[in-house]
């Protein structure tokens, strides 16, 4: 990897925090988990942000309730392996990647379920050439990123969990349950380290995914992770996404937007709330989820259009677009709901004319 890698893995992007929290453990004498890199209280400090005992800033990754962050790393200490659960965009991946990082030191051991994943990509396959010369043996095995981390005493991440077919998922309940990867064909098997557990995400809005059977359900603790409480939060996460994004990517500098990240977190809120937030009027919400994820695309997204095709600053004309973009996922239903909340809510709003008329012409 190098400097123009598009995205690198957060272990290395907040590898300066990382060795500071490591300093911070020894300095606090905080006992952790064999194989772990950092202590749990060390993890939670990393993911919430805060100081370490020195005064180094950790920046907060995850913006939302700190019990939800302390459920998750503390069952990642004991036998349960972790079902983080949620609409889209509430940052299961995200959080799962950052605890990964901060647990193991590596969030790339990671398998992307899809319903045509098979059992060969989650326990292991074969290296068929020296399978046919030298028959079944250990060198012929090729792992997965499963069975590495349970040779290293590491953390695997599950990407979607529910849309691998049931009988896939049951594959792993041995896993879980006894801590071992049976091979038959060579009458071995493989035993997880200390240090060995699974961070699964799931979300609850999809079609067509499979529900987890209740033998592999007891194998996990589930924490939900909810939309945000708060408009303030909510606005909080969009603009410090919207920086850390706009910058990843070397976009141009902008003018600062915080007027129009309130103006499109309030509105995102409202429909998928479905009542203004002064609780006067009631509003049609559209199928899409609309979540704080939602608000950053589109802010980064208006954000490109005003370096390269603007002035310089986000305004109505720019946000827009993205925004019918975001919103009329259903071109029937959605549009309907959207044109019904122009009228009623924003059109009545002075200091929103703008914003009504923009996204009227894109619509
Ligand atoms: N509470 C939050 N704190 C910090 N970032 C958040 C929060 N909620 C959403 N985000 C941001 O939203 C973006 C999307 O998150 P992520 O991809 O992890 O969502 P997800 O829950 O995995 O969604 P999906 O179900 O679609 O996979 C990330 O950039 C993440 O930082
Ligand atoms: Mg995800």
């Amino acid at each position: 990897m190098t400097e123009n890698t598009l995205r690198q893995p957060v272990e290395i992007q907040f590898k300066t925090e990382l060795d500071a929290l490591l300093g911070h453990d020894v300095a606090l004498k905080l006992p952790k988990p064999d194989n772990w890199m950092l202590s749990p209280q060390a993890v939670v400090l990393y993911l919430m942000g805060g100081k370490t005992h020195d005064g180094t800033l950790i920046s907060a990754k995850y913006i939302g309730q700190r019990r939800l962050i302390e459920t998750a790393v503390a069952t990642l200490a004991t036998d349960r392996a972790l079902l983080l659960l949620g609409v889209p965009g509430t940052a299961k991946s995200w959080v799962s990647e950052h605890i990964a990082a901060a647990v193991s030191g590596n969030s790339q051991q990671l398998i992307q379920c899809t319903s045509g994943i098979d059992e060969n990509q989650i326990r292991y396959g074969w290296n068929y050439a020296l399978l046919l010369a030298k028959g079944p043996s250990r060198e012929a095995l090729v792992a997965t990123p499963l069975m590495r981390a349970m040779q290293s005493g590491t953390i695997v991440r599950f990407e979607e969990l529910t849309r691998m077919g049931s009988d896939i998922q049951d594959t792993l309940i041995t896993v879980l349950s006894e801590k071992v990867l049976p091979i038959p064909e060579l009458n071995d098997a493989v035993h997880a380290t200390q240090g060995f557990n699974l961070i699964a995400t799931a979300n609850d809005r999809d079609k067509g995914v499979n529900e987890l059977s209740a033998a592999l359900k007891r194998r996990f603790n589930v924490v939900v992770l909810p939309l945000p409480e708060s408009p303030e939060q909510e606005i909080a996460i969009v603009k410090q996404r919207v920086a850390d994004i706009g910058v990843g990517l070397r976009l141009p500098e902008i003018a600062p937007a915080d007027k129009e990240i309130a103006r499109l977190v309030t509105m995102f809120r409202e429909l998928r709330n479905g009542e203004t937030e002064d609780g006067r009027h009631k509003v049609k919400s559209p199928s899409s989820t609309l979540s704080a994820a939602d608000a950053i695309s589109v802010t980064v997204g208006a954000w490109s259009e005003a370096a390269y095709f603007g002035d310089g600053s986000i305004d109505a004309e720019k946000l827009a677009n993205n925004i019918v973009g975001a919103v009329l996922k259903d071109p029937v239903q959605d549009r309907i709901a959207l044109e019904e909340y122009l009228e009623n809510v924003i059109k009545p709003r002075k200091d929103w004319r703008d914003l009504y008329a923009a996204v009227r012409e894109s619509l």
